[in-house]
């Protein structure tokens, strides 16, 4: 009873934090959807017939082999390097209990806020480290103390669009400590100098010392309502995990999604993809760096873009008014009511959204 009433205490807390708010609860019928950060495009048939074809085996129990063996070579990685969840969500929920034990658990924000939520549903105290505007929200590793024992970094960190080098990344990881690195973005990630890559992935890295590198597949190929992703770990951490996580959590078609989602074809595709949005991305910063009053955060690298301007929160309202859903930014611990998240889109949506932005900032609010 008391366990009951001590959780029901603790969602109350995190929805009064707005740490449970997301873009999903900001999009609406008829709005032009600015605020949740997954690909809206036509599924490629690589990927829709998989998925298709394994509703014929849905009396079966999920065997998640062959999805794992094809995700860990993606990654250069062996078979029992990986766990597949049920989203990246689900990968915040099972490190928050398996490592019920953390003595100082600290999440680097602004970031997304899933991390802090499940650690403290697990119960844990919660240190934040906040990375400051003035430094372009770049990470210094010397900011988090020297024994913090469970780390949760994002990379690039939503809602920011911050990449952080790898090099500073892998500073984290240390004997002692698990340092979890939130790349559910990772592939949206471009610079054309390596245009086959994903510049400061760390999915790779098998030399660090408790490194978990968690990826979203969700996003890049608008899968968000079937839950899919995975995390990286060495096999005994994954172990651990997995001990944590439900019978079966992923289901048939999702395991199918991850299998054709690992290919060499989808992995070029996501190159291709990334590349775009660059373009698009480049085209909505320099966009919004001409609307007087607004400034971007940092030097966005993802699918999404942190803005500031003064009444920000005001100016949301009437952007809803006029058909543009975006994400409010208050709800980031380190952000505040000035700040908005807008996602990367086509040109031409792109061009439609900031005509209507400059419109209202010139009417007033
Ligand atoms: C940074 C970040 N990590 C992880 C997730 C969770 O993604 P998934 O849909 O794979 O659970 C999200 C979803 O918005 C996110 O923004």
């Amino acid at each position: 009873m008391s366990l009951a009433i001590g959780h029901a205490g603790a969602v109350t807390k995190l929805i009064e934090d707005g740490l449970g708010h997301h873009g999903d609860a900001e999009v609406g019928p008829g709005l032009v959807d600015l605020a949740v950060n997954v690909r809206r495009q036509s599924m490629p048939a690589w990927l829709a017939a998989p998925i298709a074809g394994s509703l014929a085996e849905l009396a079966a129990y999920p065997d998640d082999g062959e999805a794992t063996a094809a995700v860990a070579a993606r990654h250069g990685r062996d078979p029992a390097e990986v766990l597949l969840t049920a989203g990246a969500a689900q990968a915040f929920v099972l490190l928050a209990q398996a490592f019920r034990e953390a003595r100082r658990p600290v999440v680097v924000h602004p970031q997304f806020t899933e991390p802090e939520a499940a650690l403290r549903n697990a119960g844990h105290r919660v240190e934040r480290v906040l990375l400051r505007e003035e430094n372009g929200f770049r990470l210094d590793p010397a900011l988090v103390p020297a024994d913090a024992d469970l780390v949760f970094v994002g990379n690039p960190t939503n809602p920011t669009s911050v990449l952080h080098p790898a090099a500073v990344i892998a500073e984290l990881a240390k004997p002692g400590r698990i340092t979890v690195v939130d790349e559910a973005f990772s592939d949206t990630t471009y610079k054309p100098e390596m245009p086959e890559t994903e510049p400061d992935s760390l999915s790779r890295r098998r030399d660090l010392p408790g490194l978990v590198v968690l990826r979203s597949l969700t996003k890049t190929w608008g899968l968000a309502g079937l839950r899919i992703g995975y995390l990286l770990a060495d096999p005994d951490t994954v172990r651990k995990l997995r001990r944590q996580q439900p019978l079966w959590a992923v289901s048939t078609p999702a395991l199918a999604a991850a299998k054709a989602c690992a290919s060499e074809t989808a992995v070029r595709a996501e190159r291709e993809i990334a590349a775009q949005l660059a373009d698009e991305r480049r085209h909505l910063v320099a966009g919004l760096r001409s609307v007087p009053g607004v400034t971007v955060a940092g030097d966005p690298q993802s699918a999404f873009v942190a803005i500031r301007l003064p009444g920000a929160d005001k100016l949301r309202l009437e952007l809803r008014e006029r058909g543009y859903a975006v994400r409010r930014g208050d709800t980031f611990p380190g952000l505040g009511a000035d700040w908005l998240r807008v996602a990367v889109r086509d040109t031409a949506t792109t061009d439609a959204f900031l005509a209507t932005l400059n419109d209202v900032l010139e009417e007033g609010l």
